[in-house]
């Protein structure tokens, strides 16, 4: 016999459907050949900020698994009507801290400047001995209530240390990033629906974290750190100091991801996967919604399938959709 949900609460397997159809029309994801294999944890009895925090502890459980890392997304109850709903507000469950010094340069990943110190006004309490990877505690907001904070278990977060299989003064670095990125301020929309806490996490491409969280000039920087180990000349831009730093670094995040056991993909399969995907969805007569400019990889561009054609740009629902900052 099976149970009829009542109105307005879809049955889980219905919304796990709407969340895995929410991830395939996202445009700006490479990774959509897996769209299929979503899990879904199913949190939306969760009421107090306690439960919200025990249940996004229970996501990263999951979805690291050892490194074998599962796609899930954990769904909180809907917002009613234009109701706040459950808010986190981090904007990815690891994220590391940002701490501006007193000669303006920053200590951390610069894009938590100033959600740290909102923290910090919060109440949060920075490690005596601040670091460039002190974990954020989660920020989590029930209606009607101050947002709550919750420092995570370490036995949760699995971070891996970063080294190059050839250049042995890499390790000394002291690179490290966290093995799951798990999205946590995006809305899900559909079916009449929104559920504004909907934390979801599939597995790293290298180039995320090589290319972007340590190459940006805005993130940690490390290029010019990197070329000047190896010995590069960093006087002239055509000898492609930036350039080769990038391989090396790129080199060393998917070594260390492959030696720690944790699951990755370089920019190359990925790309491979994704025409793989187009072509899958061809057959099923499902047009395929795409953003050039998030799906190129930031690094050698053109020597990837997914640079060499253009993608329709409509945003079918349901969908993963940015919302409006919490804090
Ligand atoms: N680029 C983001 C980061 O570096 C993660 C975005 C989601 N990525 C993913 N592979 N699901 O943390």
């Amino acid at each position: 016999m099976s149970v009829t949900p009542p109105p307005g609460r879809p049955s889980a397997e219905t919304l796990s459907d709407l969340a895995k159809t929410a991830w395939r029309n996202n445009a700006r994801c490479i990774g959509r050949l897996h769209w299929n294999t979503l899990e879904l944890l199913d949190a939306r009895t969760a009421t107090s900020a306690d439960e919200v925090f025990e249940a996004c502890v229970a996501h990263l459980r999951f979805s690291t698994n050892g490194g074998r890392v599962r796609s899930a997304v954990t769904v909180f109850a809907p917002a009613e009507g234009d109701e706040r709903g459950i808010r986190i507000w981090n904007r990815q469950l690891l994220r590391y801290a940002g701490y501006r010094a007193r000669d303006g340069s920053v200590l951390g990943d610069p894009d938590q400047l100033e959600f740290t110190e909102k923290l910090i006004g919060l109440g949060w309490q920075p490690p005596a001995d601040r670091g460039a990877f002190d974990l954020l505690p989660l920020a989590i907001e029930i209606p009607g209530d101050r947002p709550r904070l919750y420092p995570l278990p370490s036995d949760a977060v699995l971070e891996v240390p970063i080294s190059h299989p050839e250049l042995s003064w890499f390790a000394g670095l002291g690179l490290k990033w966290h093995a799951v990125p798990v999205i946590s301020d995006m809305a899900l929309v559909g079916d009449g629906l929104r559920f504004p806490a909907a934390p979801f996490s599939g597995h790293y491409m290298g180039t995320e974290i090589a290319s972007r969280n340590f190459g940006d000039e805005s993130r940690y920087n490390v290029l010019p750190l990197v070329a000047d180990r190896m010995g590069l000349d960093r006087r002239a831009r055509r000898m492609l100091w930036k350039d080769r730093a990038l391989v090396e670094l790129n080199t060393a995040v998917l070594h260390s991801f492959r030696e720690a056991g944790v699951a990755i993909v370089d920019h190359h399969t990925a790309s491979a996967q994704f025409v793989q995907h187009l072509k899958n969805e061809e057959t099923c007569g499902r047009p395929v919604p795409g953003d050039w400019s998030w799906l190129v990889p930031p690094m050698s561009g053109s020597a990837c399938p997914v640079f060499h054609r253009y993608y329709d740009s409509p945003q079918p629902g349901p969908a993963f959709v940015d919302q409006p900052r919490a804090w």
